[in-house]
This record gives C-alpha cells, sequence and structure tokens, in this order.
C-alpha cells in the first residue's frame, strides 16, 4: 500500500517505519523543516529503541520517506494517518488545531477518495468533525468523490513502542464504511499473527477508549500512590500489599507501582481532556479530580521528603539519579523529576543530576541561568560522578543500572548516607543494612 503519515512525532515515526518494515511504500510529512531535514540524514529526534535502525533501514530501502510538502506526497495514496499532536490547552481540554489544520490540507489536495485515519488522541466526535471539514473543501473543488474518517487510537508506550507497534495487545478501529474497516483489517493482519486481537467499533466508541484506558492506568498508579501514603502513616510496606492485591487475577500486577507520580506526555494531558470534556457536559469527574489531584501530590512529595529529612535546602548539594518521565526515553514531559529539580533550585540548593539520556533536554527547558550559576550539573555519562559530596540522592527515574548500584562506593562519595528511592527499587533492609537512611514510597515498615 502507499501510506501517508502526517506528523513526525513519537506515534508518527514509530507507526510510518513499522509499516515500512512490513513493505509498504510509507511517506511522513511534517511542517518541521528542519525535523525533516534531520530524518532524512537519518538523526531521530527521540531516543526510542530501536527506532533509529528501523528508520535508518527503511529510508535506505526507499519504502520510508520524508518530506514537507503535502500535496505532491498524497499521489496515489491508499491510507493517510493524521498523527499531530493535541497538547493541552490552558483550560485542560485537548487543542485539536493541528488535526483540523491537517483535515482541511486534505480536503484541499486530495486527488482522489483514500482511507483516512486519524491516530492522534482526540475528544469524541472528532473523526466526524474532520470527516466534515474535508468534505467541505472537496465541495468546494467540486470533486467528484468524498471521503470517510476513521479512528486507530495509538496505545504505545514510549521506550518500548517499536514492540507495542509489532505486537499489540489490540487494535482498535472505529470506522463508519466497510471500505475503512477493510483496509485496515488488511494493513494490521501482518502485526496480528500472535494475537489476532482487532476490535472494530463505533467511531466514538474507539475514541473513548483510548481515553478511558490512560484514565484507568493513571487512575490505578493513583490508588496505589493514596494506598501508599496511608501505608506510610500505618507502618505497612505497600510492595508487600502491591504483591497481596496483584495476585488476584481480576486486579493483576501491572500499573500498581507506587511513586513519584505519573509524568509524559499522555496521561497527564488525557485525564485533564477528559475532566474537561466531561465538564462541558455538566458532568463532575469526581473520579479523575481525584486521579489528578493525588498526582500532584505525590510529584511534590519527593521534595517534602527530602525537607523532612535535612530541614532546610539551603545550599545543600542534592545527587538526582534520573530525569526523563520513565525508563527508555529522553522524554521529559511532565516528568516528577523536574518538578523536583524546580522546587529545589527555589530552596536554593545545588543539583548534581544524571540521566543516560534526557540531559540534552533538561538543558534545553531549563532556565540557561540555572546551569550557568552552577546550580544544575548535569552528568549523562556517570551516574557517580553526581554523588561526590551531596547531601542526599533521589532516586526519581528506574533506569535499570540504578538497580543494582555499588553500594560501597556511594557511602564514600555522599556526605550523608540519605537515599530518597522514588520508584520503591531498593529494599529497605538491605539498605539500612549497608548504612543507609532509605526512604520509599509508601514503606512504613515497623521497624
Ligand atoms: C501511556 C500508555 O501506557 C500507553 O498505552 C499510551 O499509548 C500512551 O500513554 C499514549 O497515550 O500515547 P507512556 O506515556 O509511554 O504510555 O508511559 P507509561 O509506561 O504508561 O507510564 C506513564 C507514567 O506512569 C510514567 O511516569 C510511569 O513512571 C508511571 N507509572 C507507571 C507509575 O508510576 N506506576 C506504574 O505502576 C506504572
Amino acid at each position: 500500500m502507499r501510506i501517508v503519515v502526517i506528523g513526525t512525532g513519537y506515534v508518527g515515526l514509530v507507526s510510518a517505519s513499522c509499516f515500512a518494515e512490513m513493505g509498504h511504500h510509507v511517506i511522513c510529512v511534517d511542517t518541521n523543516a528542519e525535523r525533516i531535514a534531520q530524518l532524512r540524514q537519518g538523526h531521530i529526534p527521540i531516543h526510542e529503541p530501536g527506532l533509529d535502525a528501523m528508520v535508518r533501514n527503511n529510508h535506505q530501502q526507499s519504502r520510508l520517506h520524508f518530506t514537507t510538502e503535502l500535496r505532491p506526497a498524497l499521489a496515489n495514496v491508499d491510507v493517510c494517518f493524521i498523527a499531530v499532536g493535541t497538547p493541552s490547552s490552558a483550560d485542560g481540554a485537548a487543542d485539536t488545531r493541528q488535526v483540523f489544520m491537517v483535515a482541511e490540507d486534505l480536503g484541499r489536495y486530495l486527488p482522489a477518495a483514500c482511507v483516512v485515519v486519524n491516530k492522534s488522541t482526540v475528544p469524541v466526535g472528532t473523526a466526524e468533525r474532520v470527516e466534515r471539514a474535508i468534505g467541505e473543501q472537496l465541495q468546494q473543488r467540486q470533486v467528484s468523490f468524498t471521503v470517510s474518517v476513521a479512528s486507530n487510537p495509538e496505545f504505545l508506550r514510549e521506550g518500548c513502542a517499536i514492540e507495542d507497534f509489532m505486537r499489540p495487545d489490540r487494535i482498535i478501529i472505529g470506522t463508519a464504511d466497510t471500505r475503512s474497516t477493510q483496509v485496515l483489517q488488511t494493513l494490521y493482519a501482518p502485526f496480528l499473527r500472535k494475537n489476532p486481537r482487532l476490535l472494530v467499533m463505533g467511531r466514538r466508541e474507539a475514541e473513548m477508549s483510548k481515553y478511558a484506558a490512560n484514565a484507568m492506568l493513571a487512575t490505578r498508579i493513583s490508588f496505589m500512590n493514596e494506598m501508599a501514603c496511608l501505608s506510610e502513616s500505618l507502618g505497612v510496606d505497600i510492595e508487600s500489599v502491591r504483591l497481596g492485591i496483584g495476585s488476584d487475577s481480576r486486579i493483576g500486577y501491572d500499573f500498581l507501582y507506587a511513586g513519584c507520580g505519573y509524568g509524559g506526555s499522555c496521561f497527564p494531558k488525557d485525564v485533564r481532556a477528559l475532566i474537561h470534556t466531561a465538564q462541558r457536559h455538566g458532568l463532575p469527574s469526581h473520579i479523575l479530580q481525584a486521579v489528578e489531584e493525588r498526582n500532584t501530590i505525590q510529584k511534590a512529595g519527593l521534595f517534602v521528603k527530602l525537607k523532612q529529612h535535612l530541614g532546610t535546602l539551603e545550599g545543600r548539594r542534592i545527587a538526582l539519579w534520573g530525569l526523563a518521565f520513565k525508563p527508555g526515553t529522553d522524554d521529559i514531559r511532565e516528568a516528577p523529576a523536574l518538578q523536583l529539580l524546580e522546587s529545589l533550585i527555589q530552596a536554593g540548593a545545588q543539583v548534581h543530576a544524571y540521566d543516560p539520556v534526557a540531559c540534552d533536554n533538561v538543558a534545553h527547558t531549563v532556565p540557561t541561568q540555572w546551569i550557568d550559576s552552577a546550580q544544575l550539573t548535569l552528568y549523562a555519562s556517570d551516574p557517580y560522578q553526581a554523588l561526590e559530596g551531596a547531601q542526599a540522592l533521589v532516586v526519581a527515574t528506574e533506569w535499570k543500572p540504578f538497580r543494582q548500584p555499588d553500594w560501597k562506593r556511594i557511602a564514600t562519595l555522599l556526605q550523608t548516607p540519605l537515599v530518597i528511592d522514588g520508584r520503591n527499587i531498593y529494599d529497605p533492609q538491605t539498605m539500612r543494612e549497608n548504612g543507609f537512611t532509605h526512604v520509599g514510597i509508601g514503606r512504613g515498615m515497623q521497624s
């Protein structure tokens, strides 16, 4: 098939390269000329395991192309995916302006009928509105064809997006016509050989499924974080509770980790968007609001714990391990580590932070004076460099090499043996035996 993917963010780029990998001819279109130039030279703008090689290989094999020009890309296209961003507006609603700009362009330039598919996370009813927006342009051009828009939400996780795309738990297709259903079924068949779970439903249901899935996952995390908070006060270890409840097959073990709050470009934005949608329909969303509130408290928790143990933070040196919102990515959007960083710097602390891949993004995001004045020092090659003379080590992202570090070396480097374990990756008893003060999340064991 000839496929056009509009938007080269992480969803667009991963989808495009995986379709190319299956032998399709794929053109990626993006208005960001710098990004397109970089992609043509084989520079991948995001850190995603396996993506570099896949993009470069398919580009070299002439199956994957990059352009800023939508019009020529649409010649003979069979399927056109919309995968542009839908960031949060100031009031929490999803900002769908980019989606509708693409819709207008498609209406202006599509030379013939094709299957248009929306992959961006969009409010319920957007596929219908996009179809109308395209239709209005087609009418003005007085062409003889119409276009139907399908919804195909994406469930990729950053850090394992290629794996998720190649072997999905399920594919959801929301369509209003059999042609789109058939084309998408054919397109996805090779990805579903092991797990033939392709769910066909209405477009609104597909759009809602995406929000409901992220909201449910965020709810599990906030629920566990609330249980962790209570456990701390009750002298209970949340890790034992996690195993105790996860072993119930109705609950399951996934997404039950208490920590320093969820971040990233999806959960915070999507929970807010759903709250906004509910409000617009006059429905208070008690649960989602609580999910969001708990997350706000949780993200502030690392700073609170540091203060509890160190008193004033003015002039203190703090080592911070992990800046990305989760391991396997350089994405720092809404990362708990960034919030901690900001609070520490405001409190007059000096932060020495290590992350294997996210330092560049942090350096480009934070005020330059933080780095110029040495309030923030970033390390990307050696986590131990960040520790020297620090009064505490805070772990905000559970990168694998943090799991079993050299505690003897850490003890000689840290000025005070205080470890704030924001992801509960260390065993409190072993830490105590090694001479550390270990502060986890919800690890209120009676000693
Ligand atoms: C999430 C969903 O998991 C994907 O299915 C979805 O496609 C994607 O959003 C999206 O909407 O595009 P992602 O944002 O990559 O994927 O990250 P997750 O692995 O879901 O983690 C989100 C946050 O929750 C991270 O900050 C993580 O540390 C935190 N988390 C996760 C916990 O605190 N506890 C857990 O048990 C699991």
